[in-house]
């Protein structure tokens, strides 16, 4: 009854359900001026992605009926995509109320849609997961501490300054590595940051930690930002301490 209810709600609020006339990502720039608001999406939880980004790689790493993981589901953006294009997954995140909204943002009827299973816990320790279930892992971590995703969950990475959130991330790959099928390929988007001027590139620096776990270097592809602002405070720093602002991130595609 109540999904019926749900289902009608949801047909009268005429909701465009899957993107105007996608088309998959063709070269290592990857570029969404217009971050995609179709189904259940918004903008709303901070430094979620676009739902783009999630749709290209779930379409060219995996298949229907596939098991999916995001191990740091967020928003739930991930979830929601995959839900759409037929593959099941499992979201996992340290936060309750992230994965409360994961609940709400997956809550609607979708035909052959995939299974979602959403469960609170570490990236770091995915117990839980059977040696080598997934077809593909699909994450998005905190980019260390550049964005606070909570105040007082200890195990949330985003507490972790520079040094010890890299350590942090040798067990992530880690078990990203033990989960996943050989063969099968899992997608990291990490961004850089400075200090002091000078450019600290995190996310090569994670690359590497995902290298040294066992993964080969798939693709290296390029994800222009669109938030990053050139006016106000930042462009009169930028031009008074001549730094230049960080206007991507890398989306790094590993096979195992
Ligand atoms: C960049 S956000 C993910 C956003 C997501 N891609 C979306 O579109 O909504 C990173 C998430 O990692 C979660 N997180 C931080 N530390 C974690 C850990 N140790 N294990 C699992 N999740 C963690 C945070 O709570 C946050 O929701």
């Amino acid at each position: 009854m109540e999904s019926l209810k749900k289902s009608r709600e949801l047909r009268m609020k005429k909701i465009q359900w899957e993107p105007e006339n996608f088309e998959l990502e063709m070269n290592t720039v990857w570029d969404f001026p217009d971050r995609g608001k179709w189904a259940t999406h918004d903008a709303k939880y901070r430094g979620n992605w676009s739902p783009y980004i999630p749709r290209n790689l779930l379409l060219r790493y995996s298949a229907k009926g596939d098991w999916v993981l995001d191990q740091f589901a967020g928003g739930g953006t991930t979830l929601v995509e995959a839900k759409l294009l037929g593959r099941n997954i499992l979201g996992v995140d340290v936060n309750p109320k992230a994965l409360e909204r994961c609940q709400e943002k997956c809550d609607f009827p979708w035909e052959d849609g995939g299974l979602v299973k959403i469960r609170e816990g570490d990236a770091r320790d995915l117990s839980f997961i059977p040696d080598e279930y997934m077809d593909f892992v699909c994450t998005h971590p905190p980019y260390a501490d550049i964005i606070r995703y909570s105040e007082d969950i200890e195990s949330d990475l985003s507490h972790c300054g520079h040094d010890a959130f890299l350590k942090e991330m040798e067990k992530v790959a880690s078990e990203s590595y033990r989960v996943l099928k050989k063969g099968k390929f899992c997608a990291i988007l990490m961004g850089d940051t400075r200090k002091k001027g000078c450019m600290i590139p995190l996310s090569f620096e994670v690359m590497q930690i995902f290298l040294n776990a066992g993964f080969t270097l798939k693709e290296l592809i390029v994800k222009t930002q669109h938030n990053c602002r050139a006016t106000g405070f930042w462009k009169t720093n930028s031009v008074k301490y001549n730094f230049l602002l960080i206007a991507h991130e890398h989306l790094f595609v590993f096979r195992k």
